[in-house]
Parts: structure tokens; C-alpha cells; sequence
């Protein structure tokens, strides 16, 4: 391949911009040009590729955000929509497309590799549920980021004893809240694999009070159907204040903003090198992730097929250490 381009789709993630940085140096090293697509699909069906210099990912590394730019681009669904944008690829000579980003991102990305045009993935998404990666580019700097604001919290719910409800990204997939919860030691961790009634989380309140915790901190991931304002909802009606105050912290876009962590500079530089290098060696179709130590190679079709499980095991070990004391 002589010309290749790069996009950036779907919420942005931390690390992106070092994953741009590395997949463009890579691209030419192996002697390739390098395009940039920007604002995500939407760019590629709006023909906005751009060629990219070395000097374009200077001093990027560090910065969060994408200098590419994002977008959810649901016309991208549309198989006419993903043919425009493989004629505006061929319309620049690429060969070959690198899609950094997240489940939707690669959904699409599979949408082009059945049109036959060659693509790989890089696994870049703060709610870390790709299939195909232990791990993904954003959610360890997600992570610390929530950790930090979470144990902000407990200073003044402690304080206060306050019962918190905190809102943490994550969408279908529980993992931030429940690393949040194993690193925060919450009290309560409600996620869509393990939901908790609002009636529920209110017994177990009651539990904990009763066994001496006087204040609390309640997870809850944003895509979970008991979710924090149906939450917030039954226990106001059904709670006297003077049993206990409450306080609702929604950490929202806080958690896929800032400068990417050490370990997600890393991530992103090997991943997209293990990218660029599908690419040279003609070998699409591919997502590129992260298992047990080592660039993993998942086809297309088991990415777009298959569910990401949560560990079960680390989900029992939080709750355990939590329970031990109660
Ligand atoms: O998929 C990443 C994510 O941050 C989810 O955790 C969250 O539910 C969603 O995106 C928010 O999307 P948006 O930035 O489009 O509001």
C-alpha cells in the first residue's frame, strides 16, 4: 500500500491523539503517505481528507481529545452512505483505512470491510466493552479520573454522612463502575449486568446504617435501567430526611476529557503500530486490541458477533471486600 488513511469516530477517548501520532509515523516508516479524515464518518462521507505531515502530529502526544475531530455519525448505518466513502477514499488513491474508536465506530468499520475495501481497527473507548480487547485506548485515564473525583466525594460525604448517588460512564457496559467501585470501596455498585431496584438499594442503605456506616457511596453506571435519577426519585419520596441527607454527583464528560495516562500513551502507540503493520502486510479485517500482555488480532466478524462479559470474578471480589466489614 502506498496512501493510507486514519479516522478518529464515535466519543472521543484519551490516548487518541498518541494513536494518531503513532499510526502516522508508522505509515512513514513502512514508506506509505498518510490522509486524516476529519470529524469522524461524517468526513468520510462528506469527503473531508486531509494529508498529514509529520509536523501535523507534533507535540500531540500529551493532548486529549482527537485533533482529527469525532462525531456519532448515524448515516453512516446506511450502506450508501459507507459507499460514498469508499469513493472518496479510492477518489485519493487509499488503499487502506485505520479506524480508531469504539463499538460503533467499529461496527462501521466492519460495514466497509464487507464492501471489500481494506480496514483495521484500534480499540479506543473509555467504556472498554470492545470484544477483542482486555483493554481499550481512554478508559485507564477514564478510570483515574473517576477515582480521583470519587474519593473527593467521600471526604465530604464522610463529613456530612451524606448518602451519594454517582453517576460514572460506561453505557451497556458496567466496567468503570465496577473498577470505580473495586478501587473506591463504594457500597453500592449498580451496572446493566447486575442492577439493583430502587427499593433494593434503599433496604441495603438501611443495612449499612444499621451496621454503622453512617454515610455512603452508590455507583451507578450511566446506561443502567434503575439509573441515578429513578434512584434519586424513590428514595426522595421514601427516605425522612432526618434518616439520611442525600446528593446526586454526576461526573458526566469530566471522565473522556484531560491529558491520557502514561498507560494509555503506551496502549495507543502499540496499537496502532500493530495497525499500520496489518495494513503493510495486506492483512485487513481485523480489530487491534489487547490481551494478556500482547497485541491480539480479532477478525471482524467475531467483533461485531460476540459480547464482551464482564469478569465476574473481579465483580464478586469488590462486592466481597465491601460486605466483610457489614
Ligand atoms: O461511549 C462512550 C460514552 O462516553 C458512554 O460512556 C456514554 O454513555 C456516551 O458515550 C455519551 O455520549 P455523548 O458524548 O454522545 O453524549
Amino acid at each position: 500500500m502506498k496512501r493510507i488513511a486514519l479516522v478518529t469516530s464515535g466519543g472521543d477517548a484519551p490516548g487518541m491523539n498518541a494513536a494518531i501520532n503513532a499510526t502516522v509515523r508508522n505509515a512513514f516508516a513502512a514508506g506509505m503517505e498518510a490522509f486524516g479524515v476529519r470529524k469522524g464518518y461524517e468526513g468520510l462521507i462528506e469527503n473531508d481528507i486531509v494529508p498529514m505531515t509529520l509536523a501535523d502530529v507534533e507535540d500531540v502526544i500529551e493532548l486529549g481529545g482527537t485533533l482529527l475531530g469525532t462525531a456519532r455519525c448515524k448515516r453512516f448505518e446506511q450502506e450508501g452512505a459507507r459507499r460514498q466513502g469508499i469513493k472518496n477514499l479510492k477518489h485519493h488513491g487509499i488503499e487502506g483505512l485505520v479506524v480508531i474508536g469504539g463499538n460503533g465506530s467499529q461496527r462501521g468499520a466492519y460495514g466497509l470491510h464487507q464492501l471489500g475495501f481494506p480496514v483495521v481497527g484500534v480499540a479506543s473507548t473509555v467504556d472498554n466493552d470492545l470484544y477483542g480487547s482486555d483493554i481499550s485506548i481512554g478508559c485507564d485515564t477514564a478510570l483515574n479520573t473517576i477515582i480521583e473525583s470519587i474519593d473527593r466525594i467521600r471526604t465530604t460525604a464522610e463529613s456530612h454522612r451524606r448518602v451519594f448517588l454517582i453517576e460514572v460512564m460506561g453505557r451497556h457496559f458496567g466496567y468503570l463502575a465496577m473498577m470505580a467501585g473495586l478501587a473506591s470501596g463504594a457500597e453500592i455498585v449498580i451496572t446493566p449486568e447486575y442492577e439493583m431496584d430502587p427499593p433494593e438499594v434503599l433496604d441495603e442503605l438501611r443495612r449499612f446504617h444499621r451496621n454503622g456506616r453512617d454515610y455512603a457511596l452508590v455507583i451507578v453506571t450511566d446506561g443502567a435501567k434503575n439509573n441515578v435519577a429513578g434512584i434519586h426519585e424513590y428514595l426522595s419520596r421514601s427516605v425522612a430526611y432526618s434518616e439520611f441527607e442525600m446528593r446526586v454527583t454526576m461526573l458526566g464528560h469530566v471522565q473522556r476529557g484531560g491529558a491520557p495516562s502514561t498507560y494509555d500513551r503506551s496502549l495507543a502507540a502499540q496499537l496502532a503500530t500493530g495497525a499500520v503493520e496489518l495494513l503493510e502486510r495486506d492483512d485487513p479485517g481485523k480489530l487491534v486490541g489487547w490481551k494478556q500482555g500482547t497485541l491480539a488480532y480479532t477478525p471482524y466478524e467475531e467483533v461485531v458477533s460476540k459480547k464482551k462479559e464482564l469478569d465476574s470474578q473481579l465483580w464478586m471480589l469488590s462486592r466481597r471486600l465491601v460486605e466483610i466489614n457489614y
